[in-house]
């Protein structure tokens, strides 16, 4: 009975097990893995953009490389992250249409404008810095395609933390003109970056069953947590403030952050964020000229198909 199997399948999430793709699951953990794996692919997938337009200034031959290096790894990770939904019988048609008509979300912090060269390096830092928080304990997670996943895409992101943070930490000791654009980017990029990692637990409704079946092995906040210990010494260290008035270090030495405005954060995942129009924009423009491909592909496929009756 449907009983049976749900028992059975929360046994083997007691034990540590992987569930894979051809394995009994609750509708339920299908849906919830479609739809946060899905995200977690639009994100890779949008997330270039803020990056790539800074490809072509980049400062100098070897910045240039690493950049192109770099969005071309979020290009990848959001080809592996789009064939683990696959494997959960999502199509790349609906997960496609679901993202450039709105109805599905990315993550939050790709609505922001990448406004100086030092939001490169930035973004590097931070936003890489909070995905691997959040992707290292996904790497664990009961879904054997999704943790998978994680395992290559974090090795790849810590390469993406490193050329940030170097590049950061040079500006901060630089000119002042490159203090001032490294001191700006983070009060543009901070607060965003700890809104990336989703709601205070309180105000998660996905997270009770997401941890009760083994996909989040941290909350929100503790992975907010974690972000936050590593990076706020770092940042203080280079010489630059973190825009937070409020924040302090408690006797468990855990950073405390000021209040976070969710007003902001529940306005850009409505849609409504800086560059929401132009990101999807963009989005929509590459699917609409890369028809032709698909067409051609179409075409060359079905001539195979003939070919091969004849
Ligand atoms: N941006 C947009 N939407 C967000 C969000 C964010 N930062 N955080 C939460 N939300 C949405 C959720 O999707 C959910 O809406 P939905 O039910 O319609 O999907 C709603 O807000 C409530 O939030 P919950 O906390 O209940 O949602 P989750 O339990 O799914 O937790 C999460 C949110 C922590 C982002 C989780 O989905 C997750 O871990 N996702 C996988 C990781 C991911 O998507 N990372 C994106 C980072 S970008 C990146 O990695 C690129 C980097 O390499 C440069």
């Amino acid at each position: 009975t449907e009983q049976q199997h749900l028992e059975a399948f929360e046994a083997r999430i007691q034990r540590g097990e992987k569930i894979e793709a051809g394995d009994w699951m609750p509708d339920e953990y299908r849906r919830q893995l479609i739809r946060m794996i899905s995200q977690h692919a639009h994100s890779e997938y949008v997330g270039m953009l803020p990056e790539g337009a800074w490809i072509t200034r980049a400062p100098s031959l070897k910045r240039k490389m690493i950049l192109i290096a770099k969005v071309q790894d979020e290009a990848g990770h959001g080809q592996y992250l789009y064939h683990a939904a696959e494997t959960l019988g999502a199509t790349r048609e609906e997960m496609n249409d679901a993202l450039l008509s709105g109805r599905a979300k990315y993550s939050s912090i790709f609505n922001y404008p990448s406004l100086t060269w030092a939001d490169v390096g930035m973004i590097g830092w931070l936003v890489d810095g909070a995905a691997i928080k959040n992707q290292t304990m996904l790497a664990g997670c009961s879904y054997g395609p999704y943790s998978r996943a994680m395992v290559r895409i974090c090795s790849e992101e810590t390469f993406h933390h490193k050329q940030g943070k170097e590049m950061v930490i040079q500006y901060a000791r630089g000119s002042e003109k490159q203090r001032q654009m490294a001191q700006d980017a983070l009060n543009r990029w901070w607060w965003p970056s700890l809104m990336m990692l989703g709601p205070h637990d309180a105000d998660s409704p996905n997270s009770g069953v997401l941890s009760r079946w083994g996909v989040k092995l941290k909350s929100n906040d503790e992975v907010r947590q974690e972000f936050i210990n590593e990076h706020v010494p770092e940042l203080l260290e280079a010489g630059l403030t973190i825009p937070d008035p409020d924040l302090h270090q408690d006797e468990s030495g855990n950073w405390i952050h000021g209040p976070i405005d969710w007003n902001e954060f529940w306005n850009v995942v409505k849609g409504n964020g800086p560059l929401n129009k132009e990101r999807l924009g963009a989005r929509q423009k590459a699917h609409d000229e890369g028809a032709w491909v698909r067409e051609a592909m179409q075409a060359y496929a079905e001539r195979q198909l003939a070919q091969a009756a004849d």
